[in-house]
Parts: structure tokens; sequence; C-alpha cells
């Protein structure tokens, strides 16, 4: 609880406390005017403000909102691997707010992408959290530098749509530590959002919502966080146990204040913890105070269409480019086939769905740059079956054409917030008609618009390039005219694998579950961890992404600042003679470990813009969590002592080089007992002096002397001691009671 706010919560009635712990409506906090506490806005968010009309008009259309930048959603500016851009998306979208008296926009969201057929891939950023923090943390702290809220969401462990208001998601504790939890970690401790949203699931059996050990003990309690949780809409189903867990706000209002009042009067509510929950809002409030104070700002449009035109330059990833069909000569013959060009799809559907400001699509631009081009649409944004007319038209629009640019993708009702995919296909008759093309013109570019995965092998043969573009927002017909006419290199770099076939996605024995829960059976095996672990092949590995401009890494250092951490160099060189920018990626491959880790993870990447034939020198930091692992153990974070490998690339299957550190370790040691196994004792630092004076005692006739040879040291090794009798009969019970009684004393003396 702060001590400078005013008003503070000891002036406020227990009528007025629990009043602040439920919004006023929809879309507001509820305020006690009497006291000087306004109920402001809090609205979506995430990828641009998305103020519904339907509090001034009745209206309950979603998509009825007041005009708004839209910004390429993270599906599209996680492929940026840049959180200066982010941040500057977040000032953008706090400006935005500002106009619009809005305290808090709700995201950035998150969850991590463990499956490509999640509804909400197009929203959330990557299957690797670091990834996933580092990018959206720039945007929490853009948005917030101006004074205005963001709402990290959804947490924890919204990672699917089927059954996402009750499904149970059963996730190891290690999992959770490692992949679920680590964006929102790093996001509270770098950037302290607002507000945070919880998710509507259970998770281990509890609604997040009044899940105390998730918003209070780990939340608050290990990471420090200082802001409030709001329930996702409708996600609070019982507010005196939601309060009691770290709930702060219930969202939208269930109208039933009275049932605060009366926890509190029974004791069923302390008073201290309605006090915390009630002050927190005040908190916020006092926060957004200063912005939502300033009256008749007008946002410049055209400054923020321009960010929303970076963005989508640097979110779109060159997956293929023979005979550097790309980029295409200004005076190119271009034919352009594909509805997608004519009617992009910039955004996803659902609650972040936001009315641009502007529209400029594909084929708009080439008609405002005066560039030429003949357009067929090939086929319709629905789901009804190709008409042969159009692929007629289309094949005849790419007779003679030097290039032809095909716009392919997912149309608006294949993904959306709500549902899951059920493959990640292409529309057929989109593939029908690329090998009709194809089959007339070979020098086929394709440019896709999806927000989640599709797959790219079954028709990759008849393009001689793949951009994928994702969901790009409102300026994407700019942008991808950039990239396609080289003004601008592309540079994005993949957040999210692109397999082979959605079979062989480690999530998919257990998607989407079955009888109200899903069993999260891969751990902390998600995306790349799995198939680089497990050598499965890939279409497209993550972090990959091609250039214009060619790249080197080269002189790459590791040296240690700590026990356990390190500092990593690399130099990148432009080696071509166009500008560009890559990414240079670490990850950390643990040498043996004493439980199953991934061949090697994200944790740190840099993304250098080179002038052509320029160098620069990068320096990557790695803290001692780089290395470790979550230990159910230990019921903590783990740095095992050894070898670790520090690789430096341009993807997960891409390195460079590697250079090996040994760490010390962090030293943490399991008491020994009866039920260690001789393994254990002898890894032990004091257990393996015990055993060998065991050892010697027997050799010296003082204990029964243990069987010493491989295949009875291996027995040995896996059996705890106080099995002894079964290889020793009743004279191991005073093998087992020497090392014991040895053991206790050595660590009394310690
Ligand atoms: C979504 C949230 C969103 C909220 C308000 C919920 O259904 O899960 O992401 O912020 O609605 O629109």
């Amino acid at each position: 609880m702060s001590e400078n706010t005013y008003p503070s919560v000891n002036d406020l009635t227990l009528e007025e406390k629990a009043s602040l712990t439920s919004g006023g409506d929809a879309w507001h906090l509820q305020g006690v005017e009497s006291k000087g506490i306004p109920g402001y806005m809090i609205t979506d968010g995430p990828h641009g403000l998305r103020k519904s009309l339907a509090v001034d008009t009745g209206s309950t259309d979603l998509n009825d909102s007041v005009p708004a930048t839209c910004f390429p959603p993270a599906a599209g500016l996680s492929s940026s691997w840049n959180p200066e851009l982010t941040h500057k998306v977040g000032e953008a979208m706090a400006e935005e707010c500002i106009q619009e008296k809005v305290a808090v926009i709700l995201g950035p969201g998150v969850n991590i992408k463990r499956n490509p057929l999640g509804g909400r891939c197009f929203e959330y950023w990557s299957e690797d959290p670091l990834l996933a923090g580092h990018e959206a943390a720039g945007l929490v702290e853009g948005v917030q530098s101006k004074g205005v809220g963001t709402s990290l969401k959804h947490f924890a462990v919204n990672n699917q749509e089927t059954d996402r208001l009750r499904v149970d998601a059963r996730v190891p504790q290690r999992a959770l530590r490692e992949i679920y939890f680590p964006a929102f970690e790093y996001i509270v401790k770098k950037a302290q959002p607002w507000t945070i949203m919880c998710s509507y699931n259970r998770i281990n059996g509890v609604h997040s919502s009044q899940n105390h050990w998730l918003l209070t003990d780990v939340l608050r309690g290990e990471w420090g966080y200082q802001g409030i949780v709001m329930s996702d809409w409708g996600a609070a189903h019982d507010r005196v146990a939601s309060l009691n867990a770290g709930l702060n706000l219930e969202m939208p209002p269930s109208f039933t204040d009275d049932k605060i009042v009366y926890a509190a009067r029974d004791g069923r509510i302390a008073p201290e913890q309605l006090d915390r929950m009630a002050q927190g809002m005040i908190d916020l409030i006092d926060k957004t105070r200063a912005a939502m104070s300033i009256d008749g700002y007008r946002f410049d449009v055209d400054a923020h269409d321009e960010v929303a035109h970076q963005a989508a330059i640097e979110s779109m990833v060159l997956l293929k480019n023979d005979d550097a069909v790309l980029p295409l000569a200004h005076d190119a013959k271009v034919a352009v086939i594909g509805e997608f060009a004519r009617t992009p799809r910039y955004q996803g559907g659902g609650s972040s769905h936001i009315t641009p400001t502007k529209m400029t699509g594909f084929l708009d631009t080439l008609a405002a740059r005066g560039i030429d081009a003949t357009f067929a649409p090939g086929f319709t944004l629905d789901l009804e079956d190709q008409d042969p007319a159009l692929t007629a038209e289309a094949v005849e629009a790419a007779k003679g054409a030097d290039v032809v640019l095909m716009f392919l993708g997912l149309p608006e009702a294949a993904e959306s917030e709500g549902f899951d995919r059920e493959n990640i296909d292409m529309p057929a008759k989109q593939i029908d008609l690329l090998k009709a093309v194809a089959a007339e013109n070979t020098n086929v570019v394709v440019v896709l618009s999806n927000g989640s995965v599709v797959s790219v092998a079954p028709w990759a043969e008849n393009a001689k390039g793949i951009l994928e573009s994702w969901l790009l927002g409102q300026a994407g017909g700019p942008a991808l005219a950039d990239v396609i006419f080289g003004e601008v290199s592309p540079s994005g770099k993949l957040a999210q694998s692109i397999p082979l076939n959605i079979l062989d996605d480690p999530s998919m024995l257990n998607w989407p579950g079955e009888e109200g829960h899903v069993d999260y059976g891969e751990g902390v095996f998600v995306g790349y961890r799995y198939y680089d672990t497990y050598g499965k092949a890939v279409d497209y590995p993550f972090g990959f992404g091609l250039s214009y401009a060619s790249f080197a890494i080269s002189d790459v250092t590791v040296g240690k600042t700590g026990a356990n951490t390190a500092s990593v160099t690399a130099t990148v060189t432009n080696t071509s003679d166009v500008d560009g920018a890559e990414v240079v990626q670490v990850y950390v491959a643990p040498g043996k470990a004493d439980v199953a880790r991934p061949v090697h993870e994200l944790k740190g990447f840099a993304k250098v813009f080179l002038t052509a034939g320029e160098s620069k020198t990068v320096t990557i930091d790695l803290d001692e969590r780089a290395f470790a692992y979550w230990s159910e153990k230990f019921n903590d974070w783990h740095v095992e002592a050894g070898e670790y490998g520090i690789e430096v690339g341009t993807s997960s299957r891409d390195i460079a080089a590697t250079v090996t550190v040994e760490l010390d370790g962090d030293g943490k040691a399991m008491p020994l007992d009866e039920w260690s196994t001789f393994a254990e004792w002898k890894s032990d630092e004091i257990g393996s002096g015990i055993v060998e004076q065991m050892k010697a005692k027997g050799a010296a006739g003082e204990l029964p002397q243990l069987p010493d040879n491989d295949m009875m040291n291996m027995f040995l090794d896996s059996m705890p001691i106080n099995s002894l009798t079964t290889l020793l009969g009743e004279p191991g019970k005073a093998v087992t009671a020497f090392l014991l009684d040895e053991y206790g004393k050595a660590v009394a003396e310690v």
C-alpha cells in the first residue's frame, strides 16, 4: 500500500472500499466521486486502441469502435525482434489513449504459443518466453512512459481457446516456471505493468481468478509485483475467494458489492486484505490521473500511421528467395494475384479488433506510387469452392509477366479469439490456384497473410519466393511495397517454428484436452525446444529469416562475469552491398544435467542494423537465470556446476560459433538420508568422503565390504542406502547406520 496517495483507503467507508473492487460498467472503473476517485475508462488493446462506441450508442458490435491506429498484431511485431520498435508502438498507443481518455489499455498478451492451432496465436508473441518477454516489455514501457497503464494478460496459461472459460490446464511446475511464467516475470520485474489481467482457465485445478498461489505468493511475493490484478471479462466467479486470492478488480461488474461488504463484516475477508485490494485501485487511479487530466489532446494520425508502417516493415519474414527473385525492379512487369492484395487481412478477430484510422492495401499503394500491375483476385475470401473463372483470369494475368506476386493466406473466418484452428493447412482452393499459375509462369512470389503459422512445405516448390507477412496492421500495403521493391531489406525472424506437419508438434498428444482438462505432457519441450532436442525436421526453424543483405558473425568470445554469469561478444558484418539488419541470437546449451533439458534455449539477442559493408560488435550478458532450470526437488531455480555451450547464430539451426564456459554452480544440495542412492551419496560433497571412509573400514574388516565390480556398482548406484540388506543381508544394516551416523555428525559440525 502506498503512503502518499490521495485519498487513502483510510478515508473510505467499507461500502466504498468494496465498490472499488468492481468495475462501474463493462469499460469503466467504479469511482467514488464524492471522495475524488474517478471511474476512468479501461479498454482493449493490445495492438491499438479499441474504444467501444457501445457506451455512447448502445451498440453491442465488438467492431464498433472509435478510429485508432491499427499496429501490426503481435503475430507480426514479434518477428521484429526489436524492443525499441515495440517501445515506439507503445508510446503511440498511449497518446491515442490520452486523446480518448482511456487510463489503461488491455494488453499486451504474452501467453506462449504452445501449439500453432491456438486461436489467439495472432495476439501472442512467441513459442519462446524470453523473446515474448523482451519484446512485450518494450511495449509496456512505451505505453507507461506516457502515463497510461497497460494490462499484461492473460495470467496465466491461456494457450488455447477450446473450453477457455473453464478448462483445467494441468501443467508441471517446471514447465510453468520455465515456459509459461517467464515472460510475465520478466515484464513485472523490468517494467512493473500497472495492471495484470488474469486468465479464464484453471491452473492445476484452481481458477486463475481465485488462485492465491498465482496472484499473491508468486506474483507479489516472489516477483515483487506492485500493481493491481483484474479479472478477464467474466473470469471472476466468486468475488470473495478472488479478493482473498489477490484479485483487486472484477470486470465487468457483477453488481455484487454487497457480497464483499458482508464478507468483510463476518470475517471471511480480513480488513487488511480488503484495504490492500482497494488501495491498489486508488494507486492505479493516482498513477493515471495526470494523463487523464489532459484535455483536448489530439494525436498525430500521420505520425502514428508512419510508426505502424515501420513496424510492419520489420514484421515480415522472408522465408525463401531463390534466384534472388526479390526485390523487384521498379520497371518489372508485375502481375498481382490474390484478393488479399486488394482486401488486406491486417488484424485478427475478437476483442482486439480495431477500426483503423487509414487503410492502404498493396494494390492501393502500387496505384499511389504509379507502379503498373495487372491484377486478378484469383479467389474469394469465403469458404466457397473455387470459381473456375477466377482461376482462368488469374492464369491469364500471369502470362508474360516478369514476376507474379500471389497474395495468399487465411481469411478472417479461419482464425480468431474464441476458437482454435483444426489444422494449419492453407485453403485448398488457393493452393490449386497457385499450382495453376505456377504452371503458366514460374517466377512466382507468394506473400502470406495469416495470424498463426500455416504449412508451407506442401506448396513451396511452386514459388521461388515466399514472404511471410503475418498480419501487418493498417500500413501493411506501403510496408509490403517497400520490401518487395527493395526500398528496405526484410529483417524479420520467426518467433515461432514452422513445422512440416502439425502432427509433429509436441503438444499434439494433449491438444486440446478432454473432459475439462488439458495435460501439458510435453513439459518444457515446447516448439524448437522439442524439435531441436529430438532432432525433428522442421520446415523453417525458430529465429529464421532471410534478408537481401548477407551477414557474417565472427570473433565470438565468452567471458565469465561471476560464478554463474557470463558475457558474450560477437562481431556481425554486412558482407553485401545493400543495407540490412541481422539478429544475433544467443542460445545456452546445458551440458550433462540432472534433469532432461532442451538441447539449447534462447537466452539473449540483439538486432543490429548495418549499412553495406559495415561491422558492429554486440555484447549480450547472461545472468544466472540464463543457465538455470526449475528444480522441483529444490522448489527453486538451480544452476548445476559444469560446462555450458554458448551458441551464437542467426536461428536455432544456424549456429555460427559455439564457445564453452565452465560454471561453478550454485552449490545447492539436498540433505542426504536413507532414501538417497549410493550415486547421490558419492556425488555429494560431504557424502562422498563418508563413502570413502566406509570403504576403507570395509577393507580393514571393520564393516561389511560392499561388492566392487562394474555390474554391482551399477546396481548400487541406483539403490537407496536403506536397501543394502537386499545385497548384504543383515550386515548391510551396519553400513547404512555408519553412513547416516557419520553424515549426521558431519552436518552438525558445518
Ligand atoms: C478477452 C480479453 C479482453 C477482454 C475485454 C476477453 O474476452 O479474453 O483479452 O481484454 O475480453 O474485451
